[in-house]
């Protein structure tokens, strides 16, 4: 595999850097077939050295049919035709080691593509060879599923699709098209050793994991209770807790066996979750004792609105939750949410730009979503040009495509993105006022906060890796100090007002015009600025 640079001091890439999370069939398309590519992610290397990230999240370029773009895997162990070859993925993951830069590949245990081999010849009859790696069981004597477990993409359907030629029903937690293994059978867990080892030995870095809380499911197939009044709206909104197909022991054990895997390398790879829970405590039960993900992501951040109150809240829920040896990670956007530009700024550039300063200020790993560094807002989708499966389910009412549009390079027809007159798989979003080209070398650039922001955590010990510890304040405001020294102060609000107790000199703010003056006890704040003092 290619060297692991050594930047010369303790640092833990994943732990002390900035990762950068890629939707690959929207980055760079080399080819002109309106869809990036493995190629064009190698192309823009550059542009992830300058910002200054120190790993890349690709989400799955493993071979897909696509019905839900790449998270329905027909083969683990090749890349999907449009975005490449294995020989492209190869020369990407040498050229980003080259720059420093470690990549993280999407692994979708939980479910296969209904075109997968094993699930083609599991449904092929009761007693195929490959019947029991998935989820089969009996309708209830009505003709019923056989459990009241509902589907993730839509809680009004159940987790169960009724399979004529068999006459049994087959658990999909998402789309038809997308049953669920059964993580019971030990040649499943074999099987997923093999594909973990057969990346890893390609030089990837590790693995971030697909709705990892919910791999392995009760065996008696338990019904869960429903929600209560005062669970997390997301668990109201599905209407019943996951008690029994989410956050097992099993899949803890699975993660066990994993991570002794990861840690045969050197260096040792690592783990990401995609752990979609929303109490602190099971969040934390996925690091284990050390011995399980190395990071889990933090859904509560996101799911929260743009308040100090909510932020903080979860912020100490998380930091108290959190076993000792435990390591946060955050991020305000992903694939499948809204970009923060428009769910927490709702277009106003001041409170984006403090959302950035907020995420870069916290304990913990901050993760970027492309774009994110140019301030990119969702892009608008035309109903004919729905593509998102959760899109076509609600009819446009809700839909993850305006997050997943062409990453904004210049603002040339097309973006950068694809060459004039090619039409992207999805539409392009506004490029004029977004794209990468214009922000570069302007200082007072939402693509110049981001890599200053970078650089400065890679230069303040403390913003890296001191501890988190909320300062009292107004009520909405959010101010923290960072180990010995450091202080991150956000104003969530309209209102000018001033944090006291600040001793120190002002290294970044999400005001470009603010200067690094000193502040001797009280730091003022304007309407939605964020600053970062350090002594
Ligand atoms: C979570 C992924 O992030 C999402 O995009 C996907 O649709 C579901 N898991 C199913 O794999
Ligand atoms: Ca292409």
């Amino acid at each position: 595999m290619p060297e692991m640079p050594a930047d010369g001091t303790a640092r833990t890439w994943w732990r002390d850097g900035v990762l950068y999370q890629i939707y690959p069939r929207s980055f760079m398309d080399t080819n002109a077939d309106g869809v990036g590519d493995l190629p064009g992610i190698t192309q823009r290397l550059d542009h992830l050295q300058w910002l200054g990230v120190d790993g890349i999240w690709l989400d799955p370029i493993t071979v897909s049919p696509n019905a839900d773009w790449g998270y329905d895997v027909a083969d683990y162990c090749d890349v999907d035709p449009p975005l490449g070859t294995l020989a492209d993925a190869e020369e990407l993951i040498d050229q980003a080691a080259r720059r420093g830069i470690r990549v993280i590949l999407d692994l979708v245990p939980n479910h296969t593509s209904d075109q997968h081999p094993w699930f083609l010849d599991s449904r092929s009859s009761r007693d195929a060879r490959y019947r029991d790696w998935y989820v089969w069981r009996d309708p209830k004597p009505d003709g019923s599923p056989p459990n009241n477990w509902v589907n993730a993409f839509d809680p009004s359907k159940p987790a169960w699709t009724f399979d004529d030629h068999t006459g049994q029903y087959f658990m999909n937690h998402f789309l038809p098209s997308q049953p669920d293994l059964n993580w019971w059978n030990p040649e499943v867990r074999d099987e997923f050793d093999r594909i973990l080892q057969f990346w890893f030995d390609r030089g990837v870095a590790g693995f971030r994991i697909d709705v990892v809380h919910m791999l392995v499911k009760d065996r008696d197939l338990r019904d869960n209770p429903p929600a209560q009044p005062d669970d997390h709206w997301f668990v109201r909104l599905r209407g019943q807790q996951q008690i029994y197909n989410a956050c097992q022991p099993g899949t803890h054990e699975v993660l066990r066996r994993w991570r002794a895997i990861c840690e045969k390398y050197d260096p040792p790879r690592i783990l990401i979750g995609e752990t979609h829970v929303h109490e602190y405590e099971l969040l934390a039960s996925f690091y284990g004792n050390d011995d399980e993900l190395n990071l889990a992501f933090n859904f509560l951040l996101i799911h929260a609105p743009f308040q100090a109150e909510p932020l903080r809240a979860i912020v100490e829920g998380t930091e108290a939750a959190m076993p000792e040896h435990s390591w946060p990670v955050y991020t305000l956007g992903n694939h499948d949410n809204t970009r923060f530009p428009t769910r927490w700024a709702g277009g106003d550039p001041a409170k984006a730009r403090c959302a950035l300063v907020l995420l870069m200020g916290l304990r913990g790993t901050p993760f970027l979503y492309y774009g994110d560094e140019i301030g990119m807002p969702d892009t608008p989708i035309p109903a004919d040009r729905i593509l998102d499966p959760v899109g076509i389910i609600f009819n446009g009412h809700y839909g993850r495509d305006p997050e997943r549009t062409p990453m904004q390079w210049t603002s040339a027809a097309g973006g950068g993105f694809a060459p004039t007159g090619v039409e992207p798989w999805l539409p392009y979003g506004d490029a004029a006022s977004y794209n990468v080209e214009a922000q570069r070398d302007d200082p007072t650039s939402f693509l110049s906060l981001t890599r200053d922001l970078i650089a400065l955590r890679d230069d303040v010990d403390a913003l890296r890796s001191g501890s988190y510890t909320t300062i009292a304040t107004d009520d909405n405001v959010w101010a923290w100090h960072r180990g010995n020294g450091v202080v991150v102060a956000c104003n969530l609000s309209d209102t000018a007002t001033s944090v006291r107790g600040v001793t120190g000199t002002i290294r970044m703010s999400s005001d470009p015009d603010r200067a690094h003056e000193v502040v001797a006890g009280s730091l003022t704040l304007a309407p939605w600025e964020a600053v970062i003092t350090a002594l």
